[in-house]
C-alpha cells in the first residue's frame, strides 16, 4: 500500500522538475488526509466584487458643500452605493479608484470628492457644457464615506443630467 503510494507521488511529480519536492510534498498532505478520512473540501476563495457605476438623469443646481446624488444605477456590486443619499460606503478594507466626469451647468462648476468630509481631490468645468473631472485612488477602511459635492457658492453652479454626468468607483484586488 504505502510503496504504491510513493511511485503515485513520484510519478505525478516527475513533470514538474525542479518543484517536485514541492509538488510531493502538497500530493502526500493531500493523501495523507484522504486516508485518515480528513479530507478537507478546498473551497475556491471568494472574492466579492465592489464597483459601481452611476449617472445622474435630471439637471441640478447646487449649494456649497451639498451632496451630488446619482440616482441612476447601473452597477452597484458589493452594494456600496447609496442612490437615494449619493454616499458610497466602503464595504471592506482597501484600495479603491474614483471617477466623476461632469458637464457643467448654468456657468463654472467645481466639484470635491471627499472621504469622510476631507477633500481628497477636485475638478472644475469653465462653463456651461464644458466636461469637468475628479479622479482619486485612494485606501479606505471599511465603513469610510466617499461622496462628490460642490466646493464654492458662487450661486450658479451644477451639473446637467440626462446621463452627461457620471460617477465610478470599484475596489482594486
Ligand atoms: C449647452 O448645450 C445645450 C444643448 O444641450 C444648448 O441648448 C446650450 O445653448 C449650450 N450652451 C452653451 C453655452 O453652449
Amino acid at each position: 500500500m504505502m510503496s504504491h503510494l510513493w511511485m503515485l507521488i513520484i510519478l505525478c511529480s516527475l513533470p514538474y522538475g525542479l518543484s517536485v519536492r514541492k509538488n510531493c510534498h502538497t500530493l502526500w498532505k493531500q493523501l495523507e488526509s484522504c486516508i485518515s478520512g480528513k479530507d478537507i473540501e478546498i473551497q475556491p476563495i471568494q472574492r466579492r466584487s465592489i464597483v459601481f457605476s452611476v449617472t445622474r438623469t435630471t439637471d441640478i443646481g447646487l449649494s456649497p458643500l451639498q451632496t451630488l446624488v446619482f440616482d441612476k444605477v447601473y452597477l452597484n456590486e458589493g452594494g456600496g452605493y447609496n442612490a437615494h443619499t449619493g454616499l458610497f460606503t466602503a464595504p471592506v478594507n482597501g484600495i479603491y479608484y474614483f471617477a466623476v466626469s461632469f458637464l457643467a451647468n448654468g456657468g463654472s462648476t467645481h466639484l470635491l470628492l471627499l472621504k469622510n468630509n476631507h477633500e481628497i481631490a477636485r475638478g472644475y468645468g469653465k462653463d456651461q457644457n464644458d466636461t469637468g473631472s475628479v479622479v482619486s485612488t485612494v485606501h479606505l477602511k471599511k465603513g469610510d464615506i466617499i461622496r462628490v459635492a460642490e466646493i464654492t457658492g458662487e450661486g450658479r453652479e451644477g451639473i446637467r443630467g440626462d446621463g452627461w454626468s457620471s460617477f465610478n468607483g470599484f475596489k482594486l484586488n
